[in-house]
């Protein structure tokens, strides 16, 4: 178990296209407990695999409470997840992203999506999620084609953000 760095924006892993994962072995269970406790520690609702340092298809994901008298669930841990279905309509929320902190901006979302995964126990999973949590693996399932949130903000606002950006990716 341990927290690992999260790379920042300007890292080049953040661009690369992860690898599929064939076997859930010692290896992967390793780095999701890795994840898990990335994610805590960081009070995140998602992370995926290369904002670690790993170009490997694994996320995970950990929604609010969809109230909040509601008890929050556990964190789940998804691998080789894909949107196989988008449905509208289309919703604009603020993001942000751990790997690009001080940064919030409005991105268009489906508002909700069909996912199919694998599980750490092997196990072939699909099931549709909608609102906050298609956002979060909408998100998330970007990371894993090098895709980031500011990929998907208008162009006057990323040329207002050009700056800051310039700057965190030189630090
Ligand atoms: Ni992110």
């Amino acid at each position: 178990m341990a927290v690992r760095e999260i790379r920042k924006y300007g890292d080049p892993v953040l661009r690369a296209k992860a690898n599929p994962i064939a076997d859930v072995d010692e290896e992967i269970r390793a780095l999701a407990t890795d994840m898990l406790d990335t994610l805590a520690k960081a009070e995140g609702v998602g992370l995926a695999g290369p904002q670690v340092g790993e170009e490997r298809r694994i996320i995970v994901v950990h929604p609010p409470p969809p109230a909040d008298d509601e008890e929050r669930e556990e964190p789940r841990v998804y691998l080789n997840p894909e949107i196989v279905e988008k449905r509208g309509p289309q919703e604009t929320e603020e993001e942000g992203c751990l790997s690009i902190p001080g940064i919030y901006e409005t991105v268009r979302r489906p508002h909700a999506v069909r996912v199919r995964a694998r599980s750490l126990e092997g196990e072939d999973l699909e099931f549709d999620a909608e609102g906050m949590l298609a956002r979060i693996f909408l998100h998330e399932i970007d990371h894993l084609d090098g895709v980031l949130f500011i990929d998907k903000i208008g162009p006057m606002r990323r040329a207002l953000l050009k700056r800051r950006l310039k700057e965190m990716a030189e630090e």
